[in-house]
């Protein structure tokens, strides 16, 4: 008898506990896309939307944890792209301490110790741009693409050895977050030449954000200018499970039973979570937008922060290891004891690797303790067996959490931009896509999650003056025509 009460007490507390809400707009996520969007409703006079985010914090990707005596960055680390770039205006609004990140102050070890790849990457910085200029070209001339890889091979590049290997992996796929045969140089070119030279004067460059803040501080602090403390509005720690769509509006189901009706419903999901069907669709998505969303891809980059008693390391800002065996192992690491970054030999000492794609994979299917062994032996083959284990670990698995299911996405050989139209097309003019992956010209970056958030917002409010914009959208893709979408849409004028 007292079970049977006590089931019945909390099944009628679930019950009790489930809500309804009814609000205008519901946007579903709260990064940094979200954030953009609400505040594009506030300033456009609309109050009468909800935001929902399964964490208990806002930023999403942006986003920190404690180690050692800091918060570091799981996430986004660096303003890229600065000038007029609305991350690094936030930055410097909101006085984050950057320090400018340059690639050239690395050292290289192979296993016979240091060696000056100074050469090498040289060399491969000139044939990058010869890759930019290919991409640009096909762009222009509308012919198809082609994966970075072949564009690499045509400027010249023809990586042999590990030191080769490990030059290129610093290069690219550090900052694409997967390798050239994965990757699109038409968008490569676009993503580079749009992140770096389209914020004005000094916009060619990346700002390391090393604030015990958090780099996610300044969208936080942003968003307080939309919600007020306990904004019945916000829902933090609720996750969507399923959104109910039609052309007159939007039904949202939660974890815990909570349904939203809502009018329009923003979905700021990164597009890894829309590919693992985290979130149910009824209906399902049409073929014609699910085959953009799993064209395109969500790269894993992961960061495997150690920290040591005391600093072994190179004073550099980054440690390359071109690894005998194994392209991509442990080949990036980053020391947050350089000069304008921590103070050296405190309690916090930092040096940490970064992996992606593959290795990520592998990494985040390990235990911390074999992950640490792996790092070390990498480690004593550059610093010798003297050097002491380090007093922690930490990485976050990105890949696993089914919130993001990766860490930024890369645009890849095969996606025309036919397909990204699609991907991010509205659905009956209800249901809206942004996050980074849906910017073309941004996207993997911050400011395409920002981008794509305030037009999102800026559409819908169109859609509730009932001059909603045309979503641009493709049944049929003819590969003949691959990219005329982006010629038509005048996206080259900007271009000189
Ligand atoms: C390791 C790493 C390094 C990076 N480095 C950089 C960098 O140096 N510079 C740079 O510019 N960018 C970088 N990025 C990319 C940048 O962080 C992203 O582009 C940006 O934060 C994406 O914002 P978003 O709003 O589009 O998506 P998200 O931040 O993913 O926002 C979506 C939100 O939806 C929530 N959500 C997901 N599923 C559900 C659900 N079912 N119910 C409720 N809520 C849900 C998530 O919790 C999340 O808060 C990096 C990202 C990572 C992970
Ligand atoms: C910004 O930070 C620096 C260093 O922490 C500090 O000296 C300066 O006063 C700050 N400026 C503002 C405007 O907060
Ligand atoms: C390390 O790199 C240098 C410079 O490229 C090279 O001469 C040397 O043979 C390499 N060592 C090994 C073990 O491959
Ligand atoms: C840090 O401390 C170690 C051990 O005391 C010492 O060997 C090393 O030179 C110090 N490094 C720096 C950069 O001060
Ligand atoms: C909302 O975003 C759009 C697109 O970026 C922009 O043109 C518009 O000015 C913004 N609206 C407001 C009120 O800030």
């Amino acid at each position: 008898m007292v079970r049977k009460s006590i089931l019945l007490a909390s099944c009628f507390l679930v019950a009790a506990q489930a809500k309804d809400y009814h609000t205008k707009v519901v946007i579903l996520g709260g990064g940094v896309s979200g954030i953009s969007a609400a505040l594009n409703l506030t300033a456009s006079g609309i109050s009468d939307f909800m935001m929902v985010e399964a964490r208990d914090i806002l930023g999403g990707r942006a986003q920190n944890a404690p180690f050692a005596d800091i918060n570091v960055e799981l996430g986004c680390n660096w303003v890229q792209g600065l000038g007029t770039n609305p991350i690094n205006q936030l930055a410097l609004k909101y006085n984050l301490s950057t320090t400018f990140s340059d690639s050239a102050d690395v050292v290289w070890y192979n296993e016979s110790g240091k060696y000056d790849g100074t050469a090498t990457y040289n060399k491969l910085d000139a044939d990058f741009t010869k890759v930019l200029d290919i991409g640009m070209e096909k762009l222009k001339s509308n012919l198809v693409d082609v994966s970075g890889r072949v564009s690499l091979d045509l400027a010249g590049w023809h990586p042999k050895t590990p030191e080769d290997e490990a030059a290129e992996y610093y290069f690219w796929d550090w900052e694409f977050g997967e390798d050239p045969e994965a990757s699109s140089t038409v968008f490569a070119a676009v993503n580079d030449y749009w992140t770096y030279n389209s914020f004005g004067p000094g916009s060619d460059g990346n700002n390391y954000v090393l604030d015990n803040r958090g780099f996610s501080r300044i969208f936080i602090e942003e968003s307080k200018k939309v919600f007020k403390q306990n904004d019945k509005r916000l829902l933090l720690g609720t996750t969507v499970t399923k959104i109910e769509y039609n052309n007159k509006g939007v039904t949202v189901h939660t974890k815990n039973g909570d349904r939203i009706y809502a009018e329009y419903a923003l979905s700021t999901f990164s597009v890894g979570v829309l590919q693992h069907k985290d979130v149910e669709w009824s209906p399902a998505l049409p073929d014609w937008k699910l085959e953009g969303i799993y064209g395109f891809h969500m790269a894993t980059y992961t960061k495997i922060f150690l920290n040591f008693p005391y600093q072994f390391w190179d004073d550099t800002q980054f440690v390359v290891w071109a690894d005998p065996d194994r392209r991509g192992y442990l080949n990036a690491w980053q020391n947050l004891n350089a000069p304008g970054y921590l103070p050296k030999n405190t309690s916090t000492n930092i040096f940490f690797a970064t992996v992606t794609q593959d290795l990520s994979y592998e990494m985040e299917a390990k235990t911390n303790e074999e992950v640490q062994a792996e790092l070390m032996a990498v480690l004593r083959k550059m610093y010798g067996n003297d050097i002491p284990e380090p007093t922690e670990i930490m990485f976050p698995r990105w890949h696993n959490n089914p919130l993001f299911r990766g860490s930024y996405s890369n645009w890849p050989i095969g996606e025309s931009d036919e397909h990204h139209a699609n991907m991010k097309a509205s659905l009956h003019n209800r249901v809206f896509f942004s996050g980074e992956a849906m910017s073309e010209e941004y996207y993997g970056f911050l400011q395409g999650a920002w981008f794509t958030g305030a037009k999102a917002a800026s559409d819908i409010t169109r859609c509730m003056k009932h001059k909603c914009p045309s979503s641009e959208y493709y049944p049929e893709i003819k590969n003949a025509d691959i990219k005329a979408s982006i010629v038509r849409r005048g996206f080259l004028d900007t271009l000189q």
